[in-house]
């Protein structure tokens, strides 16, 4: 089965087709970063404009690299939510609008189930992490633990009380004067810092628990980039203090999810993911209490299309289907998606 997978949750306008037989086909995004910028962050109006400006030459695109005319599609897959709902219903119009010309079913994907699938999308079905299992979500908006009982059937194990993990690289970078967006720009300074030069607190871990808090964290590097010389060597130094007090966080609290769940497998999702120290850090903790943890690579760690392809084709293939109508769902729980029936 070939599914057309269209993501415009936010700032990203991702497009792919994957294939339940032969793997992902082809993907393509472009991102609106350069748009946004001169503002700090995401516009949404200007968002959704510039979906509807590159989304069909995207499909176009996607379609001629995957080989194929619009005609072979089997599906039509789209993120239904959570997101900017102008964005949603530029993604969701033209899905709906495809599936309906070509008489194909589509189906509308929770923009974090697409995330929590991503590391499961490029292995062959044999070799993928099967549930139960636990996933660490790690993104802008969402810093969550869920134990994965099933393919759809997911139940919260702890989630951040404040900001969201990237967030809080987003805002730090920001108050150390890093240009927009700036996690992945803290973590590229941070690799020059020295470790323990500056040593931040690893917020919640001293109490039971599985929730994090990363706003007193930042306050933390506020107050001592504030005191300090703020010479290019200090910023380097903060940002690895930063990094290794979130990436520390990160993983004790993912060996508790682990115990608390029974579970030997970890999968991590979302932009954070696609950071190299957590990505390290996490690898070491799995091997050590031999486990498996596995990752998207880091493309498919922040948004894009294959992800909402994959999660869309695992549901149609197990024959569900939305109804004609253009609805999107900007606040959607995740816990109250339907399982996956498999085989
Ligand atoms: O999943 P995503 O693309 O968008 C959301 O749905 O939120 O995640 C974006 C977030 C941003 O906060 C960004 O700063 C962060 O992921 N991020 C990183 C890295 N790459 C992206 N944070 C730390 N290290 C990175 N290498
Ligand atoms: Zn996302």
């Amino acid at each position: 089965m070939k599914v057309l997978g269209i993501e415009t949750s936010c700032d990203e306008t991702g497009v792919a087709v994957y294939d339940t037989d032969a793997g992902l086909r082809a993907h393509a995004l472009y991102s609106q970063i350069a748009l946004h910028a001169e503002y700090g962050g995401v516009v949404p109006e200007l968002a959704s404009r510039d979906h509807v400006r590159k989304l069909l030459p995207l499909i176009r695109q996607t379609l001629a690299e995957a080989g194929l005319g619009i005609e072979d599609l089997d599906g039509v897959a789209y993120t239904a939510g959570p997101g900017l709902v102008g964005a949603l219903l530029v993604g969701a119009g033209v899905a709906r609008a495809l599936a309906w010309a070509l008489e194909v079913p589509a189906i509308g994907v929770h923009h974090m189930e697409g995330h929590l699938l991503a590391p499961l999308l490029e292995d062959d079905p044999a070799g993928r992490p099967q549930p139960p299992f636990v996933a660490l979500l790690v993104s802008g908006g969402h810093t969550q633990l869920i134990h994965v009982e099933a393919i759809g059937r997911y139940r919260l194990l702890g989630e951040t009380l404040d900001d969201a993990a990237g967030e809080a690289f987003d805002k730090t970078a920001k108050l150390m004067g890093l240009p927009y967006p700036g996690g992945p720009q803290l973590a590229m300074l941070a690799e020059r810092g020295r470790p323990q030069a500056f040593r931040f607190s690893r917020p919640m871990t001293d109490r039971p628990g599985l929730d994090f808090s990363f706003s007193g964290l930042k306050t933390q590097v506020l107050l001592a980039w504030r005191d300090s010389d703020q010479a290019d060597r200090t910023r380097a130094d903060v940002a690895r203090g930063f990094e290794d007090a979130v990436v520390d966080t990160l993983a004790i609290k993912c060996g508790r999810a682990l115990d608390a769940a029974g579970c030997d497998t970890l999968v991590v999702a979302g932009g954070v993911g696609a950071n190299k120290r957590l990505r390290a850090r996490l690898q070491a903790m799995a091997e050590q209490r031999g486990g498996r943890v596995a990752f998207p690579r880091p493309a498919f760690c922040t948004d894009n299309g294959a992800m909402i392809a994959f999660a869309g084709a695992l549901r149609l293939q197990a024959g569900q289907h939305d109804d004609a109508s253009v609805r999107v769902t900007p606040r959607w729980d995740m816990a109250s998606l339907q399982p996956v029936a498999s085989g």
